[in-house]
């Protein structure tokens, strides 16, 4: 055996799978975990996957907390999780402001112009920072389902619109199969700048970000909104729960209902849940009055 020393982890040396994991339960909307790294190869494994490094609020925590999922994902019991002071006391945001008022489907391209004009060159917050471009949103202004993701990659950072990487064209692809063009829908994210390395929005630029998305939603007034993945599902509602306590219901958000579906990024990575998007997706549909396509 020789005496040489293990070489320093890094993310690249780091095993795909565990990035890979992480990633998944991250997706999942398993928030401490990813949030809380307890040793300096999973913090090396949450900086792969550009998941963020311990906060203010983990920090505070009493040593000795176990690691735990917010909710637990299998055991799903929203009885138990109401009794927990920690999901109860967490606010994603402020209270959100109050919805606008209407606008004619005729003056609401107009009226997201205004919107765009007001965010500016925006600096409000620190994502302003590495940003190459706002990624405002696109699509029909008088959409009938609009759908929202957590933030612009790298694609939408280079191009100004929101969903045109590889996630995007798995977006595009859902919306065809539920009989829609994506110029008939509109869509946007919580945050208008990418995070660096794709991390998750702190909570800050969420909560200065998404009144912007919330001028939009009221703007647009979709009948339906798909939340996709836990980040939008977490600003929008919110609520602070896993996917698998969101999904399967719809909820209600500034007049529209809510349904929550898996993000596409996710779905790319675990293919296999394809079919339960899809069932989120025919739900949204069933909303709209959409009938399944006999293709
Ligand atoms: N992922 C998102 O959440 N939004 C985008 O616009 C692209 C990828």
């Amino acid at each position: 055996m020789t005496n040489a020393k293990s070489p320093a982890l890094s993310p690249a040396l780091l095993p795909q799978s565990i990035a890979a994991h992480l990633r998944y339960l991250r997706d999942l909307g398993v928030f401490d975990l990813y949030r809380r790294p307890v040793s300096p190869a999973s913090r090396l494994a949450a900086a792969a996957i550009g998941a963020e490094s311990p906060s203010e609020e983990t920090a505070e925590r009493p040593a000795g907390r176990p690691i735990r999922a917010e909710l637990p994902i299998r055991d799903f019991n929203p009885g138990a999780a109401q009794e927990d002071p920690d999901i109860r006391t967490r606010k994603p945001h402020p209270a959100p402001p109050p919805v606008g008022a209407f606008v004619a489907p005729e003056g609401r391209a107009e009226a997201l112009r205004a919107v765009r004009a007001e965010i500016g060159d925006c600096q409000r917050c620190a994502l302003a920072r590495g940003r190459n471009k706002i990624v405002f949103g696109d699509g029909n202004p008088a959409a009938r389902l609009m759908f929202v993701g957590e933030g612009p990659g790298a694609d939408e950072d280079a191009q100004g619109l929101p969903f045109v990487g590889r996630a995007g064209q798995l977006l595009n692809n859902m919306i065809g199969a539920m009989g829609l063009r994506r110029a008939e829908v509109y869509i946007a994210n919580i945050v208008k700048c990418r995070p660096p390395q794709n991390r998750v929005p702190e909570p800050e630029e969420a909560q200065t970000c998404s009144p912007f998305l919330f001028r939009q939603i009221d703007v647009v007034r979709p009948e339906v909104l798909v939340a996709l993945g836990s980040t939008a599902a977490l600003y929008l509602l919110g609520v602070r729960s896993s996917l698998s306590g969101l999904r399967g219901r719809v909820h209600a958000c500034r007049g529209a209902r809510l349904i929550v579906t898996y993000h596409p990024a996710f779905l790319l990575r675990d293919p296999r849940q394809k079919k339960e998007a899809w069932r989120d997706l025919q739900m949204a549909m069933a909303e709209l009055g959409l009938k399944p396509s006999s293709k």
